[in-house]
């Protein structure tokens, strides 16, 4: 099949790459030329395992070009997949400027053949209204998909391909049967609904997700109070098949661009329909204060963090990639700043991101070991392989004090013991202090 994809950020350009890969013919368009220029060379602007190989291999087979011209993307698209971001706005509910965007830009190349299907998430009600806007600029019915997306940064390509469900919401048949096919090399579960369900769908899972990492969080902070091992009870519960082992890790809370946002913006639809959903409102809560639970570690502990330096070990908000938006690092710097201590950073490929974002508010290291040679303590921030395969006793022999706050539980009580002196303070477990 012949299919465009607009926009060419985690999902588009992961969609359109997964597509072409099982043997469609796929143009990915976006504005950005310097993006679309070092995608060209088969560079991908993004750090994502397994996508730069896939780039490469299907552009050198012929199915996969990259393109900032409409006509060259849109001519003869049978699909026009439109994968454009919907940031946060400031009333918390999605932005939909670069979908109208895009959608006032495929109006001229559309046929009643065409198909157009929405991957961004988008609030329910989305799809109607861009299908409404493009009939009334083409005077034509349109056929309109909802297709929302599941695949995680650092594993987008696996999930693609790999995925659990296919969600295809549409009031087409022939249209839902299409994509269907689309689909079908990917051998992946489907399920056919109403628009509005298969909108639903995307937000229902993301709010769902984030509000079992705050329960988990929660739980962590009963867990400590009590002596009990956050862990463990994770463990015992996750084997339940109805609640599943997955997003049970507690932590220093849940970032990124996705749960933030769709919680935030789930909680606005049901505030404009008139629907109290007291539940997002402590999901959201909750994940705030856990993004400050290190410094308040920290703190009890210390007494005062003026003139402490911190080495900071990770900065992403969470492995596997460099993204840096809504990152616990970011509210824990300024935390720590704040309260006069000395932050110095170490993250194995988002330092340039991060950079961009906290400037000279903190120093940065090439190493772990530069990060912590005289650290009064070391916060981990992201469960990085390189940190948490890291030799323990070997990270604490140049500290000025063995003091560590995980923040993301990534040693075990065996690890630990096997240092002389140490100060270990987990989420959720107890503390070891040797
Ligand atoms: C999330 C969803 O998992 C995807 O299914 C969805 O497609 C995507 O949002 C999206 O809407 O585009 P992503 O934001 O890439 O994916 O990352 P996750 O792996 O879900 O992690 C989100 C945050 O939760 C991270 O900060 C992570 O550290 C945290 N987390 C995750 C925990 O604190 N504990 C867990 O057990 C799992």
């Amino acid at each position: 099949m012949k299919i465009a994809v607009l926009g060419t950020g985690y999902v588009g350009l992961s969609t359109g790459v997964c597509l072409s890969q099982i043997g469609h013919q796929v143009t990915c368009l976006d504005i950005n030329e310097r993006k679309i220029n070092q995608l060209r060379q088969g560079i991908s602007p993004i750090y994502e395992p397994n996508l730069e190989e896939l780039l490469t291999s299907n552009m050198a087979a012929g199915r996969l070009q990259f393109t900032t011209s409409q006509p060259e993307a849109l001519a003869d698209a049978e699909i026009i997949i439109i994968a454009v971001g919907t940031p946060q706005g400031d009333d918390g509910a999605a932005d939909l400027t670069y979908l109208v965007q895009a959608a006032k830009e495929i109006t001229s190349y559309i046929t009643q053949e065409t198909i157009i299907v929405i991957k961004s998430t988008v609030p329910v009600g989305t799809n109607a209204v861009v299908k409404k806007l493009i009939e009334d600029r083409t005077g034509t019915t349109v056929k309109m998909v909802s297709n929302p997306e599941f695949l995680r940064q650092g594993s987008a390509i696996e999930d693609t391909m790999k995925a659990d469900r296919i969600i295809i919401g549409s009031e087409n048949e022939l249209a839902a049967r299409k994509i269907e096919e689309m689909y079908q090399p990917l051998n992946v579960p489907v399920i056919v609904t109403s628009t509005k369900s298969a909108e639903m769908i995307k937000y229902a899972s993301n709010a769902f997700l984030a509000t079992k990492i705050s329960y988990i969080n929660e739980m962590a902070n009963l867990c400590e109070a009590v002596g009990a091992n956050v862990a463990d009870v994770a463990r015992g519960m996750g084997k339940d098949k109805r609640i599943g082992e997955a997003f049970l890790n507690a932590g220093i809370g849940y970032g990124g661009s996705c749960f933030p946002k769709d919680v935030k913006a789930l909680l606005h639809t049901a505030e404009v329909n008139g629907v109290e959903f007291p539940l997002l409102k402590e999901t959201i809560a909750i994940n705030e204060r856990q993004r400050e639970w290190l410094v308040a570690k920290a703190l009890k502990r210390f007494g005062h963090l003026s003139g402490k330096k911190i080495a900071m070990l990770g900065l992403a908000f969470k492995p596997e990639t460099d993204d840096m938006r809504e990152a616990p690092s970011i509210p824990i710097s300024a935390a720590l700043s704040k309260w006069g201590a000395e932050v110095i950073a170490y993250d194995p490929v988002a330092t340039e991101n991060a950079k961009k974002l906290l400037g000279d508010s903190i120093k940065y290291a090439g190493s772990i070991a530069e990060a912590v040679y005289e650290a009064d303590a070391v916060f981990i921030v992201t469960e990085w392989n390189e940190i948490k395969n890291q030799d323990l006793v070997e990270m604490i022999r140049n500290m000025k004090e063995p003091i560590i706050f995980d923040g993301r539980n990534c040693f075990s009580e065996d690890e630990i013991r096997a240092c002389s002196a140490i100060e270990y303070y987990p989420i959720g477990k107890p503390s070891i202090i040797i």
